[in-house]
């Protein structure tokens, strides 16, 4: 099977240029002149007018995750078939361990959640709950299995939270592997104080998880990531940033030359505290938007849209991780710590991040940069993913700049039974989506199949 899309202008992390892409058994198999003849195409695909750009990474996702006594509402399946409809062409979601359990358990459970249900492209990284000596040694293992980056966290005490003697372990074993750390750095121990006085004192609403997880908790424990990773000599990579002072910190890590990186998510960018806070009559609506780290002051927008133009921030992924109000957010009504933290977001990715390329925030190759190239580099799937390049996977979505598109509720795949965009209106949407050269989304229509995603071993870090 052979596609042409022509006429159209391909963007990359570093060049705009006008070409046909011509795609043979699941690749890019060349780039020409527009109008080239290089013999017949069974499919064609037209796309004047429009930006040829690489399919969609995102990092960072949570499908069936296990959350608070609840799971989060989209499977692999939803999930998945949400990612395509925005534009992304691969995910790397998180298996996690079970305390006292082994990693190879954990990805078992996971590879069995996915498999025959993606629609698209998959990887996993793991999250590491308990790292006694036989769980390090079976880093090693998983790397083998192309699971190269582990999540640690600093937040959750008794559920999620490691240790500082611990974390340094995980980083001088992943430094051994090549694998790489990944961050939530929010320091949880007297978060966890706040939250318990908070609700003595009768402060029940979803504000209050806000309230009760300032943003000095998350400066610090960016700091101290970084300063474990420095003393482990390794890299890191700060999950899910939300402000202005623990971007300080990564950017004053960086300029002394230390490999530290770190990704936003697009409600750091486009929402905020105000959001928590709910509707005048019914501040329990400000649920929809209780995720961790919380949304802050509107003023961060400004910094991190900074970031991201400065390369201070790499990636810009989904944190997808969705509930509906119904049944599951509803379980912390009168008592904030109790909601399920998460938003979805893992179809509106692209369209919002598109804003800030018509406002003039960044440019399109930064844009494609950090949804597909950055987030392929540093995840060791470049050059397969995250390029329009001959030989590279043709996962390319047909960018329509001109499309208006509502983030409704009624317009979106993505199973939670709210839109935290509801009634936003943008502009620039995806017309084709393909994924390994098939077209698996053609103007909103689904075309692929369920349980066509591969999963995808992971390189080990690279930079
Ligand atoms: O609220 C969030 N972020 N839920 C998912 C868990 C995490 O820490 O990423
Ligand atoms: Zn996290
Ligand atoms: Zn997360």
């Amino acid at each position: 099977m052979r596609t042409l899309i022509k006429n159209g202008t391909c963007v990359t992390a570093s060049d705009t240029f006008a070409a046909d892409v011509w795609i043979e058994s699941g690749k890019i198999e060349a780039l020409t002149q527009p109008g080239t003849k290089l013999g017949q195409a069974d499919k064609t695909i037209d796309a004047k007018g429009k930006y040829v750009i690489p399919g969609g990474i995102d990092a960072h996702t949570h499908l069936d995750m296990p959350f608070g006594g609840t799971n989060s509402i989209d499977d692999f399946e939803s999930g998945t078939l949400a990612a395509a409809h925005g534009g992304t062409t691969t995910i790397v979601d998180f298996a996690i361990q079970k305390k006292g359990g082994s990693l190879s358990e954990a990805l078992d459970t996971w590879h069995q959640k996915a498999e025959g249900k993606t629609l698209v492209d998959y990887a996993f990284h793991m999250i590491a709950t308990d790292v006694p000596p036989p769980v390090l040694e079976e880093m090693g293992a998983l790397v083998k299995e192309g699971v190269t980056s582990f999540k640690l966290f600093m937040a959750y005490p008794g559920v999620l939270l490691l240790d500082d003697q611990s974390i340094f372990r995980a980083m001088l074993r992943a430094g051994e592997l090549g694998a790489l750390i990944c961050m939530h750095a929010e320091t949880g121990l007297p978060i966890d104080v706040m939250v318990e006085r908070a609700l003595k004192q009768g402060h029940t609403a979803p504000i209050y998880h806000a309230l009760t997880r300032p943003e000095v908790a998350e400066a610090t424990g960016t700091e101290r990531a970084i300063a474990l990773a420095e003393m482990a000599k390794v890299p890191v990579y700060i999950v899910h940033l939300s402000a202005q002072r623990a971007l300080e910190r990564v950017m004053e890590a960086r300029d002394r030359g230390l490999p530290a990186y770190a990704e936003t998510c697009p409600q750091y960018l486009f929402l905020s505290e105000d959001d928590m806070r709910g509707k005048p009559g019914d501040e329990f609506e400000g649920a929809k938007y209780v995720c961790t780290p919380p949304l802050r002051p509107k003023h961060h927008h400004d910094h991190l849209w900074r970031g991201l133009r400065n390369y201070d921030l790499q990636v810009v992924s989904t944190d997808h991780c969705p509930f509906c109000m119904k049944g599951q957010k509803e379980l912390g009504r009168g008592d904030f710590s109790k909601i399920p933290n998460g938003m979805p977001g893992i179809e509106t990715r692209l369209h919002l991040l598109y804003e800030g390329v018509r406002d003039g925030r960044i440019s399109l190759n930064r844009f494609v940069d950090i949804t597909a190239t950055a987030p392929a580099k540093i995840f060791g799937l470049y050059p397969r993913k995250g390029t329009i390049a001959i030989g590279a996977d043709a996962d390319v979505v047909v960018w329509d700049p001109n499309k208006k598109f509502e983030l409704s509720h009624k317009n979106l795949h993505m199973k939670s039974d709210y839109a935290p965009f509801e009634g936003k209106t943008v502009i620039g949407a995806p017309s084709q989506v393909l994924s390994r050269g098939e077209l698996i989304i053609d103007e909103g229509k689904t075309l692929g199949k369920k349980g066509r995603g591969q999963f995808l071993r992971r390189g080990t870090f690279a930079l």
